[in-house]
């Protein structure tokens, strides 16, 4: 459909709760293609609704590199139904541009949505693969959480920000997650750079 512009750090939207799709609409279709050709035109492995200005709970996924393993995956009204393990991630996000810091995540998600045909499905990513940190990442979107609530060093990440000409980490936001620190300092394989 079109190349969206993706909203950047600072903007309301990006910190608003995103509302439920009660119906696969046109308008929820066009949203989803709009994603995708935004999400491909920008490089980007995930894109959520509210990124483009949109608060409704969807989000789109490619972890494939080239266009030999592409592999759209279309998420509406996900649910998170179980988590385990803990990973150190080095993240960015399109509304943060080339801005990438260390943030905490869980290894394993299993994840229930919806398709683009209102059919639901579950999907299990692990081994604190991309798939897995990425899922977490576009999820946090729908709830206004960004990837640097997650941020394990703050002073790390307003440096980064900074020489981007961003806002600092907001207090307001900083997630503590005391147990996703203390699982990811025990097992040093756990950090992923
Ligand atoms: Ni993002």
């Amino acid at each position: 459909m079109s190349v969206k512009k993706v909203v950047k750090y600072g903007t309301p939207s990006l910190r608003e709760k995103s509302k439920e799709v009660h119906k696969i609409s046109k308008k929820v279709q066009i949203l989803v293609d709009d994603l995708y050709d935004t999400l491909y035109a920008t490089n980007g492995v995930g894109l959520a609704a509210p990124q483009i200005g949109e608060n409704l709970r969807v989000f789109v996924i490619d972890v494939g590199t080239d266009p030999k393993t592409m592999n759209p995956i279309t998420f509406i009204n996900p649910k998170i139904i179980k988590k385990e393990g803990a990973i150190n991630s080095y993240e960015g996000c399109l509304s943060f541009p080339d801005a990438y810091t260390n943030v905490r995540r869980y290894k394993y998600v299993k994840v229930k949505a919806l398709d683009i045909k209102g059919r639901p499905f579950i999907l299990e990513a692990g081994e604190g693969s991309l798939l897995a940190r990425c899922i977490q990442h576009e999820f946090d979107h729908l709830d206004g959480i960004l990837f640097i609530d997650h941020c394990r060093n703050r002073f790390d990440a307003d440096k980064v920000l900074a020489e981007k000409g961003l806002n600092g980490v907001d207090s307001k936001y900083l997630l503590d997650e005391p147990e996703l620190e203390e699982e990811i300092q025990k097992n040093p394989q756990s950090e992923e750079k």
